[in-house]
């Protein structure tokens, strides 16, 4: 079951006109809170991330990236085709995330010890801040149009 807190910050997340498309940031939220509770259950027990823990880890972040890239590639093909004028910004947005997750990806298969308290608010914010702004920006855009 979903925690208060996730679904607090799920009902945060903004409609973005297009249901496919909601379903996906859908999606991808779930994803992040999986790695969430992995990350989460480290910080209670006051421990370090155990073997078990990266492997976990390691899974959550391979499906983020391969569902992550897909729904990327299907938003940028969508704005291209409604004509929608920012989508070269919304490209290198949608780059630097990938960027973004890879590195985190690195450091995950080097096992190398983060600031979990650090990297929740991380991938927490990583999809949010994407969605809320830049995707809630196309929305605006297209309901207006
Ligand atoms: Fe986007
Ligand atoms: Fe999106």
């Amino acid at each position: 079951m979903i925690s208060q807190f996730h679904a607090k910050l799920f009902d945060s997340m903004k409609d973005v006109g297009e249901p496919r498309f909601n379903l996906a940031h859908e999606r991808l939220f779930n994803m992040i809170v999986d790695a969430d509770e992995i990350l989460g259950r480290a910080v209670t027990a006051e421990r370090t991330l155990v073997q078990e823990d990266w492997e976990a880890l390691s899974g959550v972040c391979d499906a983020l990236a391969m569902y992550s890239k897909q729904h990327f590639a299907e938003e940028e093909e969508f704005l291209f085709k409604q004509g929608y004028p920012d989508l070269d910004r919304h490209r290198v947005a949608h780059h630097s995330l990938i960027e973004e997750l890879n590195s985190f990806q690195k450091k995950v298969i080097q096992r190398d010890e983060m600031d979990l308290k650090e990297l929740r608010r991380w991938m927490l914010e990583w999809l949010l801040h994407h969605v809320n702004h830049e995707d809630y920006a196309y929305a605006v855009y297209l309901f207006k149009k």
